[in-house]
């Protein structure tokens, strides 16, 4: 294939399907466990579960383990012809490298909340990655605009 700099450069269907199939999905785990953590749902606990975590948190944390595994997996996917087509077009250049560095610092800030993080900086680190999360999602809904 001929890596032409003015040959259209939409995503194929299946890619933009999955992207914004797994950004939703991160979402909506994501903000189910904050709601759920810090909100503490009264409808979901169960008197001899006072004081631990809901039952919801863990399923909530697989499913989004899961889709930000396949997320990662994609952005690799996206980085040797959406990015580099992009960055030598000089189009969306701005936005498309603040969702990158989003990315990254949701990747790293997930990593430490998973492997290592101290107790007494779980609740601060969490919220930072959600807020990073949602961020994210904002700036993906204003690079993919028409
Ligand atoms: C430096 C990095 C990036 C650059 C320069 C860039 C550039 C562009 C440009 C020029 C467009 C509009 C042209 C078109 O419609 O094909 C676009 C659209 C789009 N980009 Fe990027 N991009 C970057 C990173 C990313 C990343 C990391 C993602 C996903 C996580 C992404 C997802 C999309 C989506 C979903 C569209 C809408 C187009 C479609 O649905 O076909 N981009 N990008
Ligand atoms: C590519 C994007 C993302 C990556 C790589 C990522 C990665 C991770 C990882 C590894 C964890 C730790 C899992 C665990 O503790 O069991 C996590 C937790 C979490 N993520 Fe994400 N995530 C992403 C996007 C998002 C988005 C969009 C949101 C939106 C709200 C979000 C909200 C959360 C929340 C609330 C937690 C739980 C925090 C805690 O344990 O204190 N994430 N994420």
């Amino acid at each position: 294939m001929v890596f032409h700099p003015h040959r259209r450069h939409a995503l194929r269907p299946w890619l933009r399907w999955s992207l914004h199939a797994l950004l939703l999905a991160l979402v909506v785990t994501g903000g189910l466990w904050l709601s759920i953590h810090f909100l503490a749902w009264p409808a979901l606990a169960r008197p001899e579960m006072e004081g631990l975590p809901s039952p919801w948190e863990a399923p909530l944390m697989k499913l989004h383990g899961a889709a930000m595994l396949a997320m990662v997996f994609l952005v690799g996917r996206l980085s040797g012809t959406h990015v580099l087509l992009g960055w030598r077009l000089r189009k969306r250049v701005g936005d498309g490298v603040a969702l990158l560095a989003l990315i990254a610092a949701l990747a790293l800030s997930g990593y430490a909340l998973y492997y290592w993080v101290p107790e007494g900086w779980r609740d601060a680190l969490g919220l930072a990655h959600g807020a990073a999360g949602v961020l994210m999602a904002l700036v993906f809904v204003f690079h993919r605009r028409r």
